[in-house]
């Protein structure tokens, strides 16, 4: 059977230490709290300096995914997670002896595929290194004969610390209304960064991972306007959303664009909200984990988790 529980898992420490990079993210700050709670060992790494634990569970390290080198702090070959960018693990990956039998299990983007085939040459060349990392992960782990699972997935919210969603509400609180291109009307599927905690946590503990890639988008698939309608909701009083009609927004964006960067990047993002982007959300099941609906409230967007 393809499917994974917690209750599955071997005896704690049978799969060593989970060694951790992008920690202090979105999905590592819910991650880090799980990992512990259900004994597993953890080494976490930033680029910052972090408090130390007063426990052993859990132990730091300032290390940048770019130039760090590897050490097992136990003969268990353990697991390696990445909730960071995946082009630099997969560097790392490839300059590293892993031991047989490590469970490597990171997060991609649905990017990969929903931005594969863009006119527009930025989206197109994303997707094109989301692909390359992911196959160089897989790669890796083949040839070392580690078990390998990678998790794409979508719109990341819930920790306040991702860059659509909380800006733009914060934005939103301060003009009391929030300014929307009314056809902009792309479909999307949220998904809360502690349901991808519970995924790794899962796939980490499990006897049997689902191995290769999987799609992880929320279980949602809401328009725009909906999206911001709830997000909204959760401040008081609620902004309300201001359509704007679409050809005076473009004279705008034009403009900005002419100014240069970081504005003509920012009209990539733009042109996306009227395209839909999803995906099947099947492969939560082999997970053991039900994603949440779309209900946010306003804790979802302050930056204190963990
Ligand atoms: N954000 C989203 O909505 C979204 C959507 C789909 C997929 N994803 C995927 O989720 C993953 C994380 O994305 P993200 O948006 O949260 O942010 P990110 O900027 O890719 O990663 C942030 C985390 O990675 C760590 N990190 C970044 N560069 C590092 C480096 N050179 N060495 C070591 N650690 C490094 C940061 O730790 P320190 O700063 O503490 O060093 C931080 O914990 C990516 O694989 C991304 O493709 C994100």
């Amino acid at each position: 059977m393809d499917q994974c529980r917690q209750q599955d898992a071997p005896p704690d420490g049978v799969r060593g230490v989970a060694q951790v990079w992008g920690a202090t993210g979105a999905v590592g700050r819910f991650l880090l709290p799980l990992l512990r709670s259900s004994g597993t060992r953890v080494v976490a790494y930033s680029r910052q300096p972090q408090d130390a634990t007063a426990t052993d569970d859990l132990i730091w390290r300032q290390a940048d995914l770019q130039s760090v080198d590897l050490t097992w702090p136990h003969a268990l070959p353990g697991s390696l997670i990445c909730a960071g960018p995946l082009d630099h693990f997969a560097d790392l990956l490839e300059r590293t002896a892993i031991p047989c039998g490590t469970r490597v299990v990171c997060l991609s983007s649905l990017s990969a595929q929903w931005k594969w085939a863009s006119a527009n040459a930025v989206d197109a060349a994303l997707a094109g290194r989301l692909q390359a990392a992911e196959q160089r992960v897989l790669a890796r782990a083949e040839a070392s004969r580690a078990e390998c699972c990678i998790l794409r997935c979508g719109l990341i919210y819930g920790a306040g610390s991702d860059r659509t969603l909380t800006p733009m509400r914060r934005l939103a609180g301060r003009w009391h209304v929030l300014p929307w291109p009314a056809r902009a009307k792309g479909l999307r599927q949220p998904v809360h960064a502690a349901d991808l905690a519970q995924v790794i946590l899962n796939a980490v503990r499990s006897e049997c991972l689902p191995t290769g890639i999987r799609r992880l988008p929320g279980p949602e698939v809401l328009d725009w306007i909906e999206i911001w309608q709830r997000v909204l909701a959760t401040l008081h009083p609620s902004p309300r959303v201001l359509r704007i009609p679409d050809p005076a927004l473009k004279g705008l964006l034009m403009w900005l664009v002419r100014r240069g960067e970081p504005w003509a990047s920012k009209l990539s993002m733009l042109q996306r909200v009227y395209e839909d982007q999803i995906a099947d959300s099947g492969d939560w099941h082999s997970f053991g984990v039900t994603p949440r609906r779309f209900q946010p409230t306003s804790q979802d967007f302050v930056d204190d988790v963990g």
